[in-house]
């Protein structure tokens, strides 16, 4: 009896025990991998990012790794979804659904965003930037923050800038080697009036497009050619469709990359230092490994295709360089003579013509 009761006593306070260590296991202690089914406490917060270009290049893996890294951070209760090749929407389109909210990021190519800030401009004078370190420097400086403050209007928030490269010129009808080589030439550009005057005082027509339009347009040879980076030329098989490529590194193609405003205001604290966080760890390793990306991707060109390739000397890019001085002149009102400054001082630093 005596035993009895003392196995009854041992079970009874195991038991409390049990109790008491999991009524005081706090719940932050408790790291479960969020259920997706799960209609609870916390609820899942969802990102729509939304952009143009395929999968492979510098802005597509860069907002992939962007999610990997949110989805690691926030033990999978912060979701990003990434739709690229323009699935949700076009170029003229996604800037309008960020600042309505249908989407809550978007990372255009920064000549888009002209129309939002003209100043924007300043990072397509040709040749502004002669290479990687000064890209970098303007991005990340002065230069940088005096753009990403610009656009903080209409329901949008810059966060920072990705990289993707120099632009290059493809066509059907070359090679191209000097300006006049493009004389009569119909051309793709981004809508851009300083893209425009760049190609015009080339003799060329430069029609603004849509990204996605352009491979039909070049296909049907309705387009003779077009400016844009080694990874586009190659994600979107440009190469396939054109008989020459100069690779001239005339201007540069990058990203701002943009939340809408309301949204980042509605989340917690911490939500935000995720995305910081991990916003910081993609733009050092898209602003690292961008360029590098470009290379290999033009030797895979060389592999793929028959497409003759021109790489411009130095005293041909200066004479490239000189007949397009004019558009600096031309665009320093818009752009705003402080930031130009900057850019001229940039440029110089690192070694113009
Ligand atoms: C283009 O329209 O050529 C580029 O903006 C595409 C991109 O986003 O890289």
């Amino acid at each position: 009896m005596k035993s009895f009761l003392s196995i009854a006593l041992l079970l009874i306070a195991g038991l409390a025990v049990s109790i008491w260590i999991g009524f005081h296991t706090k719940l932050s202690e408790v790291t479960l991998p969020f259920d997706d089914d799960q209609n609870g406490i916390n609820d899942q917060v969802v990102i729509k990012f939304s952009h143009v270009v395929a999968e492979n290049t510098p802005k597509g893996l860069a907002a992939q790794r962007f999610a990997k890294l949110v989805d690691e951070k926030s033990n999978g209760r912060i979701k990003v979804e990434v739709i690229p090749n323009g699935g949700l929407y076009s170029d003229q389109e996604e800037l309008e659904a960020l600042k309505r909210g249908d989407v809550q990021m978007i990372a255009p190519a920064t000549t888009k965003l002209r129309t939002v800030s003209p100043k924007f401009q300043v990072l397509d004078l040709p040749y502004a930037m002669p290479n990687h370190e000064s890209i970098i420097e303007a991005l990340n400086g002065d230069i940088g923050k005096t753009l990403l403050r610009s656009i903080e209007k209409d329901n949008m928030r810059g966060l920072t800038f990705w990289t993707n490269g120099f632009k290059q010129i493809t066509t059907n009808d070359g090679p191209i080697k000097k300006p006049s080589d493009l004389k009569g030439q119909t051309l793709r550009i981004m809508p851009s009036p300083v893209l425009e005057k760049q190609f015009q005082l080339a003799g060329a027509k430069a029609v603004g497009l849509d990204f996605n339009e352009t491979y039909k347009l070049l296909e049907s040879g309705e387009l003779n050619g077009e400016e844009n980076t080694i990874s586009n030329i190659y994600s979107k098989k440009f190469f396939d469709v054109q008989s020459h490529l100069t690779f001239s590194n005339h201007g540069f193609l990058g990203y701002a990359v943009i939340m809408n405003e309301d949204f980042w205001k509605k989340l917690s604290k911490d939500e935000r230092e995720i995305l910081s966080e991990s916003m910081k760890e993609t733009t050092e390793w898209n602003q690292t490994h961008s360029f590098e990306m470009n290379k290999e991707q033009l030797r895979l060109i060389e592999k793929q295709s028959g497409i003759e390739i021109n790489t411009l000397t130095d005293q041909e890019r200066k004479i490239w360089s000189d007949q397009w001085e004019p558009v600096w002149k031309e665009f320093e009102e818009e752009i705003g003579t402080e930031l130009m400054k900057k850019m001229k001082q940039l440029r110089a630093k690192h070694g113009d013509f």
